[in-house]
């Protein structure tokens, strides 16, 4: 049993009931989710061999000091950086370090700012100079394949439909789909209920109702599905060392679809491939 509650009435934390946030929400999540690409837009230019992930994480925490806004991962159940940076066969969660990029890379970086409560959780994958055909194979897939989940949102659809569509495709383009981290109800909490599952089965999951707010965040790997966390207790690698692509958005279900929040304000939301509206 689903039960749906208003946001603006319900407490602070995840009590299993799906929240549902008005026009005045959706205002607050543009704003807060249009920093957070507009960081991802500056990434692009700081991307590139010789640059270490550290380099990038102070770049993500300066970015959102100069606008006013804080790194909601910063000591986020021990977590101890701004962003999450993962590179090649990292498929999530990767800690920033010292170890400079180097050509031929992919490198995903995951940003959440947080205004006044407000969370905006984007990420997109950066290619280090030039990559090889199948690494940005891979990215083409991996986006086009959020946004296929993206254009299935709407009320009346269950969250199961998000997943039948990224899976269905990714699989057509012999991609495989992660299966142990999933998108997430965000707003007035970094992690809320809904999971969005990556795969499945459209009759699953609960009913998409007219303002709910969640992530979208497929994880693509070229070779099995199949993940370990290291040591560290964060860093998620694929089991075969086969390389692993990201992209996220934050949507709102609208009356007859859904609004993206953390569009790209320039249009750059694949870094380094062609811009889709180009
Ligand atoms: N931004 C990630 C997500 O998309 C969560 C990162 S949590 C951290 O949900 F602690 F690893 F940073
Ligand atoms: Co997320
Ligand atoms: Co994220």
């Amino acid at each position: 049993m689903v039960t749906y509650v208003d946001a603006a009435s319900a407490p602070l934390k995840n009590d299993g009931s799906i929240r549902l946030y008005d026009a005045e929400a959706f205002e607050r999540m543009r704003q807060i989710c249009q920093i957070t690409a507009a960081c991802l837009d500056g990434l692009a230019d700081i991307i590139k061999p010789g640059v270490t992930t550290e380099a990038v994480d102070r770049f993500v925490l300066e970015f959102g000091l100069d606008h006013g806004v804080v790194p909601a991962t910063l000591g986020y159940r021990g977590y101890k950086y701004s962003s999450c940076t993962s590179i090649n066969h990292v498929v999530c969660h990767g800690m920033p370090n010292a170890k400079p990029l180097k050509e031929g890379d992919i490198v995903n970086v995951d940003v959440t700012y947080v205004l006044d409560g407000w969370h905006g959780d984007s990420s997109r994958m950066y290619p280090v100079s030039e990559i090889k055909r199948a690494a940005e194979r891979l990215l083409e897939v991996t986006y086009e394949s959020l946004l296929r989940g993206i254009a299935v949102v709407k009320p009346g659809a269950r969250t199961g439909a998000i997943g039948e569509a990224i899976q269905t495709y990714a699989e057509s383009e012999r991609c495989s789909v992660v299966r142990d981290f999933c998108g997430h109800g965000v707003g007035r909490l970094f992690h809320d209920t809904p999971n969005i599952l990556h795969y499945g089965h459209a009759g699953e999951g609960p009913e998409l109702k007219e303002g709910m707010i969640f992530t979208i965040e497929p994880m693509l790997n070229i070779g099995k599905p199949h993940v370990k966390v290291l040591n560290d207790g964060w860093t998620a690698v694929t089991r075969d060392r086969s390389l692993s692509a990201q992209y996220e958005h934050c949507v709102g279900v609208t009356k007859d679809g859904c609004e993206v929040f953390t569009l790209s304000p320039g249009g750059h939301d694949r870094p380094g491939l062609p811009d889709l509206n180009a």
